[in-house]
């Protein structure tokens, strides 16, 4: 694993941008995996900044993102699908056409999990999966758990999860208790992936999750087996390993 230390978020932002950019000028066609959360907000925003600039073309480029809340509607300025039209999609030359996400309404979890996954295989996999880091150590929405989760699948949010979340919804009843992500092995199968982290309050699951032991208790330890990943992290949320 390349492990990349930034100044604090905005440096954080700006070389996972970097990495994503080189990736989309090495392979305009390439297939990205995105991710949500506050901390990818900044890579984008970066991402845009370039774009506007005339030195990045989305056009060729196709999507697919990790995760989404089931039973909320894309119009609901909670879901993912709204998050990712809001902070990328809607500022760049991408095609939507070209952007996944799981259909949080459909009902039938096992059904829209085998289309999201063949989608996924049908685009020849994922060249780079970007990726944020949950203070439990889950990615995606991949919950510890006693065994890896392996494809897409329909998960309970734990409690810890919820709670984090529900700063964005006006009661906690709101929060959506079950998501649609791609599993770990679905994640393992990208050809590279990056992980962004930042701030002192990730810096203990920092520790854990890439310096301890592999483990279910921890999802993105696996990621520790992965080929090819990079960790952009900021000082802060290294603060706690000795690099
Ligand atoms: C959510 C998302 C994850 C994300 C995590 C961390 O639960 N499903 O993909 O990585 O939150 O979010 P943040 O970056 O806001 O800390």
């Amino acid at each position: 694993m390349k492990i990349i230390k930034a100044k604090d978020y905005q440096d954080m932002s700006r070389k996972a941008a970097n990495i994503i950019s080189a990736q989309i000028i090495m392979k305009s066609d390439c297939v990205l995996g995105l991710a949500t959360g506050s901390t990818p907000i900044g890579t984008y925003k970066q991402l845009i900044e370039w774009y506007d600039k005339g030195d990045l073309d989305f056009g060729d480029v196709t999507t697919v993102n990790l995760d989404e809340y089931k039973g909320l509607p894309r119009e609901n300025d909670q879901s993912y699908y709204y998050f990712m039209h809001n902070n990328l999609f809607d500022y760049v030359n991408i095609n939507p056409e070209r952007t996944h996400l799981p259909n949080g309404m459909e009902p039938d979890s096992e059904k829209e999990c085998s289309r999201y996954e063949a989608l996924i295989q049908s685009l020849g996999g994922v060249d780079l999966q970007l990726l944020g880091l949950g203070h439990n150590g889950h990615i995606g929405f991949n919950e510890p758990e006693e065994a890896f989760e392996t494809v897409t699948h329909c998960v309970d949010l734990q409690q810890r999860t919820i709670e984090a979340n529900k700063r964005f919804f006006d009661s906690i009843d709101d929060v959506p208790k079950q998501a649609y992500t791609m599993g770990i092995k679905t994640i393992m199968m990208a050809k590279k992936i990056l992980i962004v982290v930042s701030g002192e309050d990730k810096a203990e699951i920092v520790k854990k999750a890439f310096f301890g032991p592999v483990t279910p208790q921890v999802p993105a330890s696996i990621l520790q087996m992965h080929p090819d990943v990079t960790l952009v992290a900021d000082e802060a949320a290294l603060s706690k390993c000795n690099i």
